[in-house]
């Protein structure tokens, strides 16, 4: 996913933007996010966000402050609803560490997931930094988009799935105490107004409307469904990139191939504006 002149997408002028897949996923080029951004590249920036769902940005050594102004130009900071075992604290309370390294027990979102789902209003995006990388490759991250397994199923599936709504839970993977909400099996995008299926194998438990067996089985096929290759991505990290997710329309999977080498970075995530909307 490097530089590609041929591929470029020649709707933005400001900023480079080079697609990495058919579905999802662009690589971002000519910006220094060390620096404040003008408003032409604020808008192209916005614009390729919500048109490829997760953007990529190469060698951009960034401080806490530099990461905080990236994200504050799409919306407000906000904090993970569980009690994270993974990530810790830094200097900074606005900014949080992701490290793993051979004392780590387990790769966090290591399965495809939406972050934080079981919240009423769940995070809008989430910003990760990785500064270190292992030294043979590994710990990559896929990426996957809800819009095109929407799009994919069969006009019969997608009006049976329209006003169903599914039960997502947080207690199983962050402990007591974390919210659990009920949304849309089918939501619309609060920007793109585009259709998407937003259900995961992490959070979601249950189809309210169906029966125990009823639910399991198209929780299971959709869960499937949203994870094929056709609508994914694969982000190979090299030290100082950065990847920032749409966190309303996609999936992602952190690869646990690594251990016991480093791979370590800072993230910083961004609060909703709105529970999920009916489609
Ligand atoms: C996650 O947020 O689930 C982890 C993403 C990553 O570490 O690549």
């Amino acid at each position: 996913m490097d530089s590609d002149p041929i591929h470029q997408d020649r709707e933005f002028s400001s900023i480079s933007v080079n697609p990495c897949s058919p579905n999802i996923g662009a690589e971002i080029g000519s910006i220094d996010l060390t620096q404040p951004l003008n408003d032409d590249t604020r808008d192209e920036l916005k614009r390729a966000f919500i048109k490829y769902q997760v953007i990529f940005f190469r060698e951009q050594q960034i401080s806490f402050d530099d990461h905080v102004r990236l994200a504050e130009y799409f919306g407000v900071l906000g904090a993970h609803v569980g009690k994270s075992t993974i990530s810790s604290t830094t200097e900074d309370p606005r900014v949080r560490k992701f490290h793993y390294d051979a004392t780590t027990p387990r790769v966090s979102g290591d399965v495809f997931h939406t972050d934080q789902s079981c919240a009423k209003v769940p995070p809008l995006g989430s910003i990760l930094y990785n500064h270190t990388l292992p030294p043979n490759g590994g710990g990559d991250t896929l990426f996957s988009s809800m819009y095109a397994a929407y799009d994919a199923l069969s006009t019969r599936m997608k009006v049976y799935l329209d006003g169903l709504t599914a039960n997502h839970d947080g207690v199983p993977t962050f402990g007591e105490g974390t919210p659990n909400a009920d949304h849309p099996v089918i939501v619309k995008h609060p920007e793109s107004g585009k259709k998407l299926i937003y259900v995961n194998e992490v959070f979601t438990m249950k189809i309210n409307e169906l029966s125990e067996q009823e639910s399991k089985s198209i929780l299971d096929f959709l869960f499937r469904h949203c994870t094929r290759p056709e609508w994914t991505c694969r982000f190979r990290w090299r030290p100082h990139s950065i990847a920032f997710w749409d966190n309303r329309c996609t999936q992602h999977m952190a690869i646990s191939d690594y251990l016991p080498s480093i791979r370590s970075g800072y993230r910083v995530q961004l609060d909703g504006e709105s529970s999920p909307l009916p489609a």
